[in-house]
């Protein structure tokens, strides 16, 4: 990898930018503040993520690629020209950059991303796909014909390939990652509890006290703030593992179910290759407690997250450059002028 070369992984929940000789040097909640008087793009990322669910009428946090799906592409564009003038300043060689977006965005979204990358400087853009920048991430050797699967499971979206030589052999996105887990949480509060808490405090149970599958062994307590439903006024409200299973098993098992899918459809040298290997989780939502348990019992295959799982996809997007001639489907040059789409 060339020094000038660098890796942004524009997530639905966070944009990571890894530049090569320095290592991850921007992690930053995917949030855009916008002035809706005048339209004017107040703060972005953590300035932007501080003022979410507390911002006056005039003011909207936005998170412009919720879902997986680029909704506005104008904020898109603001967020990654800023990010990248503050990742990497003063360029004296123009870097090569590849950018890695969600598997659900369209084309013409992706060309928002790839115009503020060209406006930021770049001399060189490509595009790659979500699941193959996450298995170099990883340390797999993805170019020799050898079957891994690979779930990468983010805040909007959850990708599952099967990857082999360079390329996605099959593949499938479904809208149940973290987001949908923090909503799921949100409701079997306000049920059990009649207590209506916010996405934020529902992302901290989850990162704190949920778990999958009781076989873990897990089990521990939170305190939350939220709002009564009974007498509409805040209160707190101890909350433990175990009222969380329900919540989290409804949105794992839709998981398992998807990743069941692909496999049915894989070619069986290469489901033999993946019983040997197992599979490889990425993402925020690889670090759900006890998944790599739940999920290996379901598929009745061996399951493990990645190292650095939330860091993966920037370093491998940032990898994909110096091995563009070995990568197939899923890696292209998106250079206006000189591309091939
Ligand atoms: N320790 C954790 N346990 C469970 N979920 C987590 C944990 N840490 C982060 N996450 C979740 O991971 C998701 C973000 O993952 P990430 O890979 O950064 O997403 P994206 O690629 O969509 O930007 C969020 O939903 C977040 O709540
Ligand atoms: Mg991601």
């Amino acid at each position: 990898m060339a020094q000038n070369d660098i890796g942004i992984d524009l997530g639905t929940t966070s944009v990571i930018i890894h530049v090569e000789g320095r290592g991850v040097v921007l992690s930053e909640p995917t949030v855009v503040a916008v002035d809706t008087d005048n339209g004017r793009v107040l703060a972005v990322g953590d300035d932007a993520y501080k003022m979410v669910g507390r911002t006056p009428a005039h003011i909207m946090a936005v998170r412009p690629l919720k879902d997986g799906v680029i909704s506005d592409h104008l904020l898109t564009k603001e967020i990654v020209r800023r990010f990248l003038i503050k990742a990497y300043q003063s360029p004296i060689v123009k870097p090569r950059v590849a950018v890695c977006v969600p598997a659900a965005i369209s084309g013409i979204e992706s060309d928002a991303a790839v115009e503020a990358v060209v406006a930021a400087g770049a001399r060189q853009v490509y595009l790659i796909d979500e699941p193959i920048a996450a298995a170099l991430g990883a340390g797999l050797d993805i170019t020799r014909p050898q079957g891994h699967l690979v779930l990468d499971i983010g805040g909007g979206t959850s990708d599952i390939a099967v990857i082999s030589m360079g390329g996605k052999v099959q593949s499938s996105s479904i809208k149940v990652a973290g987001n949908a887990l923090d909503a799921a949480i949100v409701r079997r509060v306000r049920e059990k509890y009649h207590l209506v808490i916010g996405e934020k405090s529902a992302e901290v149970l989850k990162r704190e006290i949920a778990c999958c599958t009781p076989k873990a062994g897990f089990s521990a307590s939170a305190v939350i703030k939220g709002r009564s439903l009974d007498t509409g006024l805040p209160r707190r409200q101890t909350v433990v593992t175990e009222d969380l299973y329900e919540p989290v098993e409804e949105c794992v098992s839709q998981l398992a179910t998807a990743v069941h899918g692909v496999l049915e459809r894989t070619p069986p040298e290469l489901a033999g290759d993946i019983l040997t290997e197992g599979m490889l989780m990425t993402g925020g939502g690889a670090l759900l407690r006890g998944l790599d348990l739940y999920l290996s019992e379901r598929l009745k295959i061996g399951v493990r997250a990645a190292d650095d799982p939330i860091n993966c996809v920037a370093l491998g997007t940032g990898k994909s450059l110096s091995m563009a001639d070995r990568l197939e489907s899923g890696f292209r040059d998106a250079t206006p002028g000189i591309g091939r789409r």
